[in-house]
């Protein structure tokens, strides 16, 4: 199995280095053999969690390690959980460990590591990862309940008896759990329906982004508190709650002058005329009423009219950048359908044509060119997912591989900051529906990092 791949090998003990990481124990002292109670019990007792191959009357069987008996013959244990990590990775201590216990082969994988602090760092790297990707699994669900709750309120808006009560439910979990960061890297790897959950997903990045880009700019914060901010951006598409709801859902491109179109074009307006009634900010209302104006307002695509650009305030600047951004990465059931990385570069080639460039480079420093979530292929073929925003370099975030170059799914995911690996980059960002499934979300919600 190791054969094909040069960083994978069997090794015998005295060969194993720090830059190795073990993959399987396939070596092993003749007590393992016919194995007695004790034996087997012990076995049992230190590697909960991993898979063994064993011989048993004559055939050879893999199962859990909780289906040994005395008796077996032990021939591998492998799949090792991240809370046994002290047995994979490679250091003087485990050595001698393994020794002790009578353990003489393993599969390995070959690592860099880092020396000293650069060690530490990374370790501290590896948590915060799990920290994050254990975040997104918590995250899933405040979305799904978040994205049902704008519908609700919609639904009601359309009945005339809006009222925001409800949905203030999750703004206030999404803020006290500090999902929006979460909830932005589900937006990179989860369709969305292009109303409800579209407005979650860009609540969820305005909150990323604003209060940073305000700070890089030098400007204040129009919004009371956190709150508000969430929930302005939640409204931005409020209007959407007069337009006919087989319209809405409807996933049909209507004509440009159709009256479907009409009534579409005209949410913004409507948004700030219900937003206004319900006493809303000025800032809440603006930024519902121009979110669709572009820098050049003589297009087609911009809307309403009677606005110059430069009147616009920068939070309804703001939205319109991460609306569209929005609306292209949570299109997958049309035909076109985008990853993160190419967003960012197709409305990089639009900034400052149709949306604020200043705007827009925040937004870009913030966001990184590989968005958190982006699935990419590296240069050594392998897959993985970028889970950090560089500071210095944007094509250099941190990433954990999850296929090898050989595209075999990877049982322990590794962290690698290639901002430290200089000699591995990203070569490809990948469609993630298409490279790992529509599940791709609980694929990136069970990584374990090491
Ligand atoms: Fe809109
Ligand atoms: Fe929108």
């Amino acid at each position: 199995m190791a054969a094909n791949n040069p960083s994978k090998q069997s090794v015998g003990l005295s060969d194993l280095t720090n830059q190795m990481m073990i993959e399987a124990y396939t070596g092993f002292h003749n007590k393992f053999k016919s194995m007695d109670k004790q034996t087997s019990d012990w076995v049992r007792h230190n590697f909960q969690g991993t898979t063994i191959v064993a011989e048993r009357d004559g055939l050879s069987l893999e199962f859990p390690v909780d289906d040994l008996r005395d008796g077996d013959t032990l021939v591998r244990i492998e799949k090792f959980p991240a809370n046994l990590e002290k047995l994979v990775h490679v250091n003087d201590k485990l050595i001698k460990e393994l020794e002790n216990r009578g353990f003489n082969q393993f599969d390995v994988r070959v690592i860099k590591k880092q020396a000293g602090s650069a060690e530490e760092k990374r370790k501290e790297a590896v948590q915060e990862t799990n920290e994050f990707v254990q975040k997104v699994k918590e995250s899933i669900q405040i979305r799904d309940s978040a994205s049902n709750a704008v519908e609700s309120l919609m639904d009601n808006g359309r009945q005339g008896k809006a009222n925001t009560g409800d949905i203030m439910e999750f703004v206030d979990s999404i803020v006290k759990q500090s999902s929006a960061d979460a909830i932005s890297a589900i937006a990179s790897l989860k369709e969305s329906d292009q109303t409800y959950a579209h407005c979650v997903d860009v609540g969820a990045i305005f909150q990323v982004v604003y209060l940073k880009t305000i700070e890089n700019m030098g400007l204040k914060s129009v919004f009371k508190d956190e709150r508000e901010m969430l929930l302005s951006s939640f409204l931005h598409d409020f209007g959407k709650a007069k337009v006919p709801k087989e319209i809405l859902d409807s996933t049909a491109r209507f004509e440009r002058d159709s009256k479907e179109m009409q009534l579409m074009q005209a949410h913004p307006v409507y948004g700030a005329e219900m937003l206004k009634k319900m006493d809303m900010p000025d800032y809440i209302v603006d930024m519902a009423h121009y979110h669709h104006v572009k820098l050049d307002t003589s297009m087609a695509s911009s809307y309403p009219s009677g606005i110059a650009f430069e009147d616009i305030r920068m939070e309804a600047r703001l939205i319109a950048i991460i609306d569209i951004y929005q609306a292209l990465v949570g299109k997958r059931s049309y035909k076109k359908s985008w990853a993160p990385p190419a967003a960012m570069k197709f409305i990089d080639q639009l900034s400052g044509v149709e949306y604020d460039l200043d705007i827009w480079s925040e937004f870009m420093k913030i966001m990184g060119r590989y968005p958190k979530g982006s699935a990419v292929e590296l240069s050594d073929g392998s897959q993985a997912f970028v889970v950090s925003i560089p500071e210095k370099d944007l094509t250099r975030p941190q990433v954990v591989q999850v296929r090898n170059g050989q595209g075999e799914d990877l049982e322990h995911h590794t962290l690698i900051d290639l901002e430290v690996e200089k000699d591995i980059s990203i070569t490809k960002e990948l469609d993630s529906y298409e490279s790992f499934g529509e599940t791709v979300i609980d694929l990136f919600a069970s990584l374990q990092v090491i």
